[in-house]
């Protein structure tokens, strides 16, 4: 045994890459999988962004930078806060780590202490209760019903808050669940949390340009005049520009918890790669970049409400309509306790599995986000292959009993 660290028991192995690593063998071995796994756009990153990092490169913007990035970036982000989101950061309130994920960890690491609570509405996204083991926490689960969308209400969340609840992660629009706040719904759990001034709020706000029918969107720190000082806004460019591999990922928030993740991260990485921070600084202002977004934003509406639809039609499948990101998350509860092709069908994970091995169809079960009775399908992906998919899903369903 090699002697590791007892935090790594800390860390639960993800169900969703062994379902992942199962479809690319399969792929391998020649087989026609339809994929619903990727949590990443199917667009490229656009044309001036790439040409900007080529740019970049022949100036030879190729050695250290300071930790929170160039000044540059620094500008762009607070010009984009203060611009589309109302939010008055200034480039000192800023900083940049490697893509969403990394923030977020600073963010865990940077303030809570052993013990602090940390209140997650369900379904969540998979790592948030991983980065809170790891930096100490405790995560106390507040459970989004279907009936309501999977939003959770104001009298949830008070009930849920304690003298131990140190932070407070709020994703919408959401992944997994592709559910996405109103402004009054969101104001109603802002006035809760102000009534809270010791509880930090992580917004999580990465899906903010991807919503549909109609929504809009606010950033919750705007939400009462309070919150400024108790949310930490997180966003990136990994959705929005199609730019999951480049690893930009930003922090607005007040500044001694902004200079805190800063100095963490001077002993980690230091910075993101050089090369792609003044791309990223253009992305953020450059009109071609919103044009992209838009381009895409419509793309992905017309496909999320033709899977939705499929998928509502399939028999004893319920589905919430996605109102943003780019997730259907159904419930498949009515074929649990069943038998598929003679195998046992018990929760999410062996439904992903034998959909994967006889109908090949690769979908994300729920359980790593709080729901074993549903999975995640991205629309990420072609209408052709949304109908071939959803067709071999019908195929599976049928044989189920
Ligand atoms: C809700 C949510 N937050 C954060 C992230 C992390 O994004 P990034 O790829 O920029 O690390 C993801 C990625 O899937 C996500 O779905």
């Amino acid at each position: 045994m090699f002697p590791l660290a007892s935090r790594m028991e800390l860390v639960s192995e993800s169900i969703t890459l062994k379902v992942s690593a199962k479809a690319n063998a399969l792929k391998k071995a020649g087989v026609d999988v339809v994929g619903f796994g990727a949590g990443e756009p199917d667009f490229d990153t656009p044309a001036f962004i790439k040409e900007a990092a080529k740019q970049a490169l022949d100036k030879g913007q190729t050695k250290y930078t300071p930790t929170p990035s160039i000044v540059e970036l620094k500008q762009s982000i607070a010009e984009k806060f203060n611009r589309e989101n109302n939010l008055p950061y200034k480039p000192d309130q800023i900083t940049v780590g490697a893509g969403g994920k990394h923030c977020l960890y600073m963010a865990f690491m940077a303030i809570l202490n052993p013990g602090d609570e940390v209140l997650i509405p369900s379904p969540y996204w998979v790592s948030y209760p991983e980065q809170v083991k790891l930096a100490g926490g405790v995560n106390k689960y507040i459970a989004g019903e279907e009936k309501n969308d999977f939003k959770i209400t104001p009298q949830q969340l008070e009930r849920a808050i304690t003298a131990k609840s140190k932070v407070l992660v709020l994703n919408s629009p959401s992944n997994p669940g592709g559910h996405a706040y109103e402004p009054n719904e969101l104001k109603a759990l802002a006035d809760v949390v102000a009534k809270h001034p010791n509880l930090v709020v992580f917004a999580d706000e990465i899906y903010e340009k991807l919503v549909y029918g109609g929504l809009k969107f606010v950033s919750f720190a705007t939400l009462h005049p309070q919150l400024l000082e108790q949310t930490l806004t997180f966003n990136c460019h990994s959705k929005s520009f199609a730019m999951t591999g480049w690893r930009v990922g930003y922090i607005g928030g007040p500044k001694p918890a902004i200079d805190a993740i800063n100095k963490l991260q001077s002993q980690m990485t230091s910075h993101i790669t050089s090369f792609c921070q003044m791309p990223a600084a253009i992305a953020l202002n450059d009109p071609k970049g919103a044009e992209s977004i838009e381009q895409m934003r419509r793309e992905f509406e017309k496909r999320g409400a033709h899977m939705h639809k499929r998928l509502s039609e399939l028999p004893k499948v319920t589905c919430v309509r996605p109102r943003g990101a780019f997730y259907c998350f159904p419930n498949i509860g009515a074929y649990l306790g069943k038998k598929a092709g003679g195998v046992d069908i018990t929760d999410a994970v062996s439904f992903s599995a034998a959909l994967l091995e006889q109908n090949h169809v690769a979908v994300v079960p729920g359980n790593d986000s709080g729901f074993d009775n549903h999975v995640r399908l991205s629309f990420a992906t072609s209408m052709e292959q949304i109908d071939k998919g959803i067709d071999r899903i019908a195929e599976f369903l049928k044989k189920i009993s």
